[in-house]
């Protein structure tokens, strides 16, 4: 397998699956460009970690994860980070046996949505069969453990990073302000700031899961405070590496930056943000349209992205699939433990992969302004 680290300078790790043999099984990150001297704790992760949590609430998977972290390196005996990668683990603790043994029993049997049919071709007879392994949402959770410390590193900068439910199901959220979404989104399950929106989606969502059935959505995500000016020109834009670094989590479908899609409808005299000067003497924009975005630099706006988040493969109602080992069509029914909808969970997610890219490109653009003006720091160690 390729492909398990993220990010240029800030790099983040990880490793584990869903239902890991044995009792030591569990996700761990790794990350690279931890600045040393922080005091970043188990709780704060902790705190990000069970916002993504499962077997809470009613819109979650059943599965009884404790997503309990440990920090097992990179804090010194002062209890403050030393600049060495820093390591955080997290064990599985409910892969019951019971549901071992049905991943088992449909093992051969694409599950329609999921990753199996891939899985199946690349790694043939040693695929991982149970639980989805690194397909698995659960792979998630190291994630939002790297992300944490992202968050973190940013927070002491001022940068915030808020992801909410926009839209589920034909039913939207209301236009609100940053402050007002911060204020409101975490008081329902399904994380959606207008609160009488918030109870149509979840009475929605119940609704479909009656019928064994899954709901989609849509996911804003707002980073706020990012200075303008951080990006590279060509490839690594800010706004490809966001748009990498979210669509890298597992069921989501779709991007847009500011008004998105929709500019495609727009001339461009209603599209352009236009400049003014604030009474600070600072340089903003009338309008979003661009999302924080110009030429992928930021622009000293708010970012703001929507992701289109599919619903949840695993349903109830019996499906039509395929068997890899006599290649014949058979039916297949429900699997295990699943979420109703993933839209109570992967905002954090979101989340975290919004805050490792930006401040992973926060670091590139000091990175490349040491290159400019080659620090006296460094040319004063020859004097030594
Ligand atoms: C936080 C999170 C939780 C998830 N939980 C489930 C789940 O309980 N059941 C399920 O079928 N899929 C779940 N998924 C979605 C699958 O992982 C994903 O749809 C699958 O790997 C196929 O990838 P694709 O949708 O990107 O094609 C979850 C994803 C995330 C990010």
């Amino acid at each position: 397998m390729l492909g398990d680290s993220f990010g240029r300078l800030f790099r983040v790790t990880t490793c584990g699956e869903s239902y890991g043999k044995g009792k030591g099984s569990g996700l761990a990150v790794i990350i690279d460009g931890v600045p040393a001297g922080l005091k970043i704790t188990e709780e704060y992760i902790q705190n990000e970690l069970d916002k993504r949590k499962p077997g809470v609430g009613k819109l979650n998977s059943p599965r009884l994860e404790t997503d309990k972290c440990t920090i097992f390196a990179g804090i010194g005996q002062d209890g403050v980070t030393t600049g060495a990668p820093l390591g955080i683990i997290i064990y599985n603790v409910d892969t019951q046996d019971i549901h071992i043994q049905q991943y088992r029993e449909y093992k051969d049997i694409f599950r329609p949505g999921h990753a199996t049919y891939p899985f199946f071709l690349k790694y043939g007879q040693y695929q991982d069969w149970c639980g989805a392994g690194r397909s698995s949402g659960r792979e998630t959770v190291a994630r939002v453990a790297g992300g944490a410390v992202a968050k973190f590193i940013l927070e002491q900068r001022g940068i915030e990073i808020i992801a909410y439910t926009k839209e589920c199901m034909g039913i939207k959220a209301k236009e609100m302000r940053f402050e007002e979404i911060k204020k409101n989104y975490r008081k329902n399950e399904i994380n959606c700031p207008d609160l009488q929106a918030a109870d149509k989606m979840e009475e929605k969502i119940f609704e479909i899961k009656e019928k064994g059935d899954s709901s989609g959505g849509i996911i804003e995500a707002i980073a706020h405070n990012v200075p303008p000016g951080i990006g590279e020109p060509v490839f690594d834009k800010l706004s490809a590496t966001i748009a990498h670094a979210v669509c890298s989590i597992g069921a989501i479908k779709g991007i847009e930056f500011g008004a998105g899609f929709k500019v495609g409808n727009m001339t461009g005299f209603e599209d352009n943000d236009s400049p003014y000067i604030t009474k600070e003497g600072k340089i903003r924009f009338k309008t979003n349209n661009a999302g924080g975005f110009l030429g992928g630099f930021s622009n000293g706006e708010d970012i703001i992205i929507r992701v289109a988040v599919k619903p949840t493969p695993t349903i109830s109602i019996q499906q039509t699939s395929i068997n890899m080992s006599t290649i014949k069509e058979e039916k297949l029914s429900p699997i295990t433990r699943r979420d109703p909808t993933l839209l109570a969970r992967i905002y954090a997610v979101v989340e975290s992969m919004m805050a490792m890219a930006i401040l992973d490109g926060i670091y590139m653009a000091a990175a490349y302004d040491a290159m400019t003006n080659l620090d006296e720091k460094w040319m004063k160690l020859k004097e030594l």
